[in-house]
């Protein structure tokens, strides 16, 4: 057994675990040698070159991630019979998704060059961090509102300022300048209408906030059961708009 070889003192409290060897020099560096304990309390000497290091899965994850608190799922709808059904299960498919997003072309009139299908506007909100956000990066969030901005951001390791709505659930738009101006934020999501009052932004609000050097994610999850049009087509003339829709309020469908 290679503890045999060490040297110095280490306490291990472990309910059968693994213990590795990594020398502390690179280019000392020998191969690691694993072994598997039953719960109890090792002293172990080792080299003084030589560090125990125990290994667990948790300690591979970035440790900001292991403070959030668990997501609660609700349970799964079943859609085997739909996978069941599909005619080439076994092939990937078309990454670009293609055919998506020349139906949705033709249904939202927005040309599909401009358009990005994904798993759900979940999926894309964290897309969008992920491309957008160094761990630091500043983040406008417009409580009360969805929850999941503000989770994606800590996620993503970026901060979240918060510029409250006022009473009437309206946006602050003057203290949001204000924010823009001093804390330097990356991106805003903005909801429209909002989850959860189903108020809406108004284009004099939206237009200003368009003006500032930011980023502005526009989720129109709820949009079809507003009686206003998509802000869809804005996109072409506002270099700093992404405009989110989903079919899971639209047609009841949370898997697409
Ligand atoms: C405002 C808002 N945006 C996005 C989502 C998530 O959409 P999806 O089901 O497409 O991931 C929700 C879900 O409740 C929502 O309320």
């Amino acid at each position: 057994m290679c503890a045999s070889r060490f040297m110095g003192l280490v306490d291990f409290q472990s309910t059968s675990s693994s213990l590795c060897t990594i020398k502390s020099s690179a280019s000392s560096y020998h191969r690691p040698c694993c072994h598997s304990f039953q719960r109890t309390q090792w002293r172990v000497t080792c080299m003084a070159s030589t560090v125990q290091v125990k290994v667990t899965g948790d300690s591979f994850i970035r440790p900001h991630l292991l403070k959030l608190s668990p997501y609660q799922p609700i349970l799964p709808f079943e859609v085997f019979e739909a996978l069941g059904s599909m005619k080439f299960p076994f092939v990937y498919p078309d990454p670009e998704s293609r055919r998506l997003r020349a139906a949705l072309a033709q249904d939202s009139g927005l040309e599909s060059e401009y358009i990005l299908a994904g798993c759900g506007a979940d999926e894309l909100i964290d897309l969008i961090m992920r491309c957008v956000l160094d761990p630091d990066d500043k983040v406008v969030d417009c409580p009360p509102t969805f929850t999941m901005y503000e989770f994606d951001a800590a996620v993503n390791g970026a901060l979240v300022v918060k510029v409250p709505r006022k009473s009437d659930f309206s946006l602050d738009v003057e203290l949001i300048a204000e924010v823009v101006e001093q804390e330097k934020p990356k991106c805003i999501f903005l909801t429209s209408p909002n989850n959860p009052d189903g108020s809406i932004i108004s284009d004099e609000a939206l237009l200003k906030i368009l003006d500032l050097p930011i980023l502005v994610v526009l989720d129109e999850a709820y949009i079809e059961f507003s009686g206003i049009e998509s802000r869809m087509q804005w996109v072409k003339k506002h270099e700093n708009l992404i405009v989110l829709r989903t079919f899971s309020k639209r047609a009841g469908m949370f898997i697409v």
